[in-house]
């Protein structure tokens, strides 16, 4: 039963070493593992710290081993013995030379039987883990994500305070507001029919604190978004957010990088240089084939556009001549391991990613070995050749295609021969820090059939581009940049537009008139009239440095209460449904099934 007062610990469950040898201890935690050894019992004792070993004896205790028969993994207990050294270490825990040998126990609370053990290496569902978080979050690989979180809150709270920044908070209720993902939307009771939207992040409000002259903003902040969501992206997330005034795009990246250098240095201990690499978006996307390259290993991206103009396969010449590109990706090595199924897997890869065939060669034994090879006269073989730089056991893989599905694809296939031939295994530990910059200004949204900001439009066109934005918005980029570590991006930002006129240019360009921008953005317009300083700033997604950091691929591992990759909260049952009378409240009605629309 439950005990209102009882022995409180004298050390935690992870100190314990040899030199407490003869001490009288007591400890508090959980039980995570009871062995009866003929009547002998050895508990594993669990806390926050650690696990230390427990052993009850019964000749010593006859009366204790007595009452041992009845515990069970997760009860809460308070044990209280000497500290003795063990007969047989355990030299994977930093307490494994030591024991306890039990004198008194006393059981705090009882505990059902768990679904699953509460162990690392854990083969349970993912459902049944996120239905039982409670229990889940006991574990302790989860415990360690969470420390290293807790960690990286108090790097940045104390690096920007040190940088002299100011922390102010924004509102989660505020206007919703066009661009980007689409909004969560919360109903109002007071004012029915309207509706707050939840912020996707609080990009106007810190740019309007610079108008104020706060300087240097930042904030460590819940972001929402309504998105299709995968194994790096919820809902909510967490961004760290910075606004500067006075600034110019260097000026961010050196701030920007300060952190990292003293984040990476807190928790691994590991010596990060500034000057990060910088890559613009074009040599991104055409080298690696991706805007967030992974550049801890090689594999390059070869466009051979030029070389197959006149070629006798004709999906590449008639590509090739109707503005499209052809790329290759040389996997180094990869012939001998890569069997016509192996291929056909990664054509079907490739497929799922938007390619309309997978083109390949393979050189073995000194020769050309692949099903376009006659296609080709021998001089454009020999340039192909040359252009891939391939040697002895090279696999070339082809792609053909509009520039970004082109180079999209190969970028794809590249991380995933990476990880099919232990690559990705061997580049653990390892960290690339980059910059991509010059990312076009305007992107051309498909469905809507008009162009959308890449970033957002407040975003400053390149200096060199600001005489183009009265012409033509294809080609124009902007001053945006993202910060890539080992292949995710983990932040991203720009310089704003604080001139009126280049504003109006830009909403104009979005196909906004200026009645359309007063509607959507009138506060931040308005704002701009009144003095706005020259200013920039970027957003670190925390979750993802956290995941960076401690080396997980699923970014549920780093926040405590995640949602599943369709939004749901299966420990609480989020979202749920709500009474008549609460949406009545709000003035809201559900539609009937069969006037649901897609
Ligand atoms: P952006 O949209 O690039 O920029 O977001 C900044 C960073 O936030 C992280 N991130 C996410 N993490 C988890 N789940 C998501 N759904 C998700 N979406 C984004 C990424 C990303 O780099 N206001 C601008 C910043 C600025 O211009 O200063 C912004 O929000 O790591
Ligand atoms: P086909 O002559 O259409 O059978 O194609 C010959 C090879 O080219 C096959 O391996 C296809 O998968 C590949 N292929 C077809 N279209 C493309 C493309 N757009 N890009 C790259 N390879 C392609």
């Amino acid at each position: 039963g439950e005990k209102m007062s009882f022995k409180k610990r004298t050390h935690n469950c992870g100190e314990l070493r040899p030199e407490s040898e003869g001490l009288d201890v007591t400890l508090n935690g959980w039980i995570s593992t009871v062995r009866d050894l003929g009547g002998m019992y050895f508990l594993d004792m669990r806390d926050r710290w650690g696990v230390t070993q427990i052993v009850i004896e019964p000749e010593f205790q006859p009366e204790l081993a007595e009452r041992a028969k009845e515990l069970r993994s997760e009860f809460v207990m308070s044990v209280s013995g000497k500290v003795r050294m063990r007969e047989n270490p355990n030299k994977n825990i930093p307490t494994g030379l030591i024991e306890i040998l039990a004198e008194d126990f006393e059981i705090l609370n009882k505990s059902e039987t768990p679904p699953f053990e509460i162990i690392d290496d854990l083969d349970t569902n993912e459902e049944t883990k996120l239905k039982y978080r409670f229990l889940d979050l006991r574990r302790p690989v989860l415990q360690n994500y969470l420390l290293v979180r807790n960690q990286l809150y108090q790097v940045a709270h104390k690096y920007f305070a040190k940088e002299n920044f100011v922390e102010i908070e924004t509102p989660y209720f505020m206007k919703s507001t066009p661009e980007g993902a689409r909004d969560f939307l919360v109903p109002s009771r007071i004012n029915k029919g309207r509706f707050y939207a939840l912020p996707q992040s609080p990009q106007l409000y810190k740019q309007i604190l610079m108008i104020s002259g706060y300087d240097r903003y930042m904030q460590i902040v819940k972001c929402f978004r309504d998105e299709d969501l995968r194994s790096d992206r919820q809902p909510e997330f967490t961004q760290i957010d910075c606004e500067m005034s006075f600034v110019e795009q260097d000026d961010v990246m050196a701030m920007a990088e300060g952190f990292i250098i003293d984040l990476w240095k807190d928790v691994l201990d590991y010596d990060v240089a500034p000057n990060f690499r910088r890559l613009t978006f074009d040599e991104a996307m055409t080298r690696y084939g991706s805007d967030k390259p992974d550049l801890r290993f090689g594999m390059h991206i070869e466009t051979i556009t030029d070389i197959v103009k006149e070629c006798g396969f004709k999906v590449f010449a008639d590509t090739a001549k109707n503005g499209g590109e052809v790329a290759l990706l040389n996997a180094k090595g990869a012939a001998k391991d890569y069997s016509r199924k192996k291929i056909d897997a990664l054509t079907e890869f490739a497929k799922k990613h938007g390619a309309k065939g997978l083109a390949w060669m393979k050189i073995v034994d000194g020769k050309v070995n692949s099903p376009i090879a006659k296609f080709f006269d021998e001089l454009e073989i020999a340039k192909i050749i040359s252009a891939a730089e391939a040697e002895e056991n090279d696999l070339l893989l082809f792609s053909s295609d509009k520039w970004f599905g082109c180079y999209n694809v190969l970028g794809q296939l590249r991380l995933e021969i990476a990880r099919q031939t232990g690559i990705m295994d061997k580049v653990k530990g390892k960290y690339e820090f980059a910059w991509v910059t010059d990312f076009p200004l305007f992107e051309y949204d498909e469905e809507e059939d008009r162009y959308i900001a890449m970033h957002h439009p407040f975003t400053s066109p390149l200096d060199s581009d600001i005489d183009k934005l009265d012409g033509d918005p294809t080609g124009l980029h902007a001053k945006a940049y993202d910060m890539v570590i080992n292949g995710a991006e983990v932040g991203g930002g720009s310089i704003r537009i604080h001139d009126q006129e280049i504003q109006k240019k830009m909403f104009s360009l979005l196909g906004l008139d200026q009645e359309e921008a007063e509607e959507k953005f009138g506060f931040l317009l308005s704002a701009l009239k009144y003095g706005a300083p020259p200013h920039g700033g970027i957003a670190f997604g925390l979750d993802r440095l956290v995941m960076t950091l401690a080396g997980t691929d699923s970014i549920r591992d780093v926040i405590a209460f995640p949602k599943t990759t369709s939004g749901l909260s299966l420990m609480d049952g989020a979202p749920s449904s709500v009474d008549v009378g609460q949406l009545e409240e709000l003035g809201l009605a559900l539609l009937k099934k069969d006037e649901e629309k897609e």
